[in-house]
């Protein structure tokens, strides 16, 4: 009796390490892939395409590579599987190509923290992207050397979570609009270099690093700060 208990007891211990093992090697959230591919399949890009996130195929049945956290340029978390980081910088092939992506895709990613798009040079038309309050867990957004214009920083000031912000190149004109980045309270780090910002702006009150086509780097804190925007 007692050998058939401790049989039993083994037999359970080993069935449910098996299955805790199967859980956290089908890896990723289904509905994480399919945000991916979408991404994917947004770009509109015909030179070498193929050669483009190549990793990212999503095939049902492809070993590993089902699992969108072993893909190229992602990162999971390895606690919650889910992912946390896309480092999807300098992704185009031919830059002469006129191409866009539609980066509302990234809406069901509940747990990332760090989205790089830059150096893609995207012709976006930013739409949808107000949706963008729902990265609520996004602390640090990497847009430079892409084609927005004026039309994403209210999607941008919409996610409160940030905490580091990088705009260098984006094509951003006109008077510098601080009331909106006002809302983001966490923010340590903001690069606004390389746009054409007009006039001059007083970062006064606002405790962090801005980073600006004149001057370099400089810290404002709450003492007086002003820079030229140009
Ligand atoms: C992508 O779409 C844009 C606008 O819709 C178009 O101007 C561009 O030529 C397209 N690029 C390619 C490579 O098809
Ligand atoms: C997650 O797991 C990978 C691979 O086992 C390891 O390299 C990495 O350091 C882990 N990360 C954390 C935050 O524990
Ligand atoms: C790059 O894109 C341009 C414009 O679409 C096209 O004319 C050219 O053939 C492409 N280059 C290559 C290597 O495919
Ligand atoms: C962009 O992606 C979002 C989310 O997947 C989708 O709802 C929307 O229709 C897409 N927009 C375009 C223009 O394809
Ligand atoms: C941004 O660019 C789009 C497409 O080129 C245009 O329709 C829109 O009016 C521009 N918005 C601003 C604020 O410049």
């Amino acid at each position: 009796m007692r050998g058939h208990s401790i049989l039993i007891a083994s037999w359970a211990l080993a069935v449910s390490i098996i299955l805790n093992g199967r859980q956290l090697c089908s890896g990723c959230f289904l509905e994480e892939k399919h945000a991916l591919l979408d991404f994917k399949a947004s770009l509109n890009v015909t030179t070498n395409a193929h050669l483009i996130l190549s990793s990212w195929t999503g095939k049902e049945g492809d070993g590993a590579n089902d699992d969108c956290c072993t893909w190229e340029r992602v990162k999971c978390s390895n606690i919650t599987g889910r992912i946390v980081e896309l480092h999807l910088s300098d992704l185009r092939k031919n830059m002469s190509e006129n191409w866009h992506a539609n980066i509302s895709t990234f809406i069901p990613l509940k747990d990332l923290r760090a989205l790089d798009l830059s150096g893609n040079y995207f012709n976006s038309e930013v739409t949808g992207c107000r949706n963008w309050a729902k990265l609520q867990n996004l602390e640090s957004l990497y847009l430079d050397d892409n084609n927005f214009n004026n039309s994403i920083i209210p999607c941008i000031t919409a996610i409160t979570e940030l905490k580091r912000l990088s705009l260098s190149d984006l094509g951003l004109e006109g008077s510098f609009p601080i009331e909106e980045f006002k809302r983001l309270e966490k923010l340590e780090f903001l690069d606004l270099s390389s746009n054409r910002f007009s006039g001059s702006t007083s970062f006064t009150g606002l405790a962090f690093i801005v980073r600006s086509s004149v001057g370099g780097w400089s810290l404002s804190t709450s003492s007086t700060f002003s820079a030229v925007l140009q």
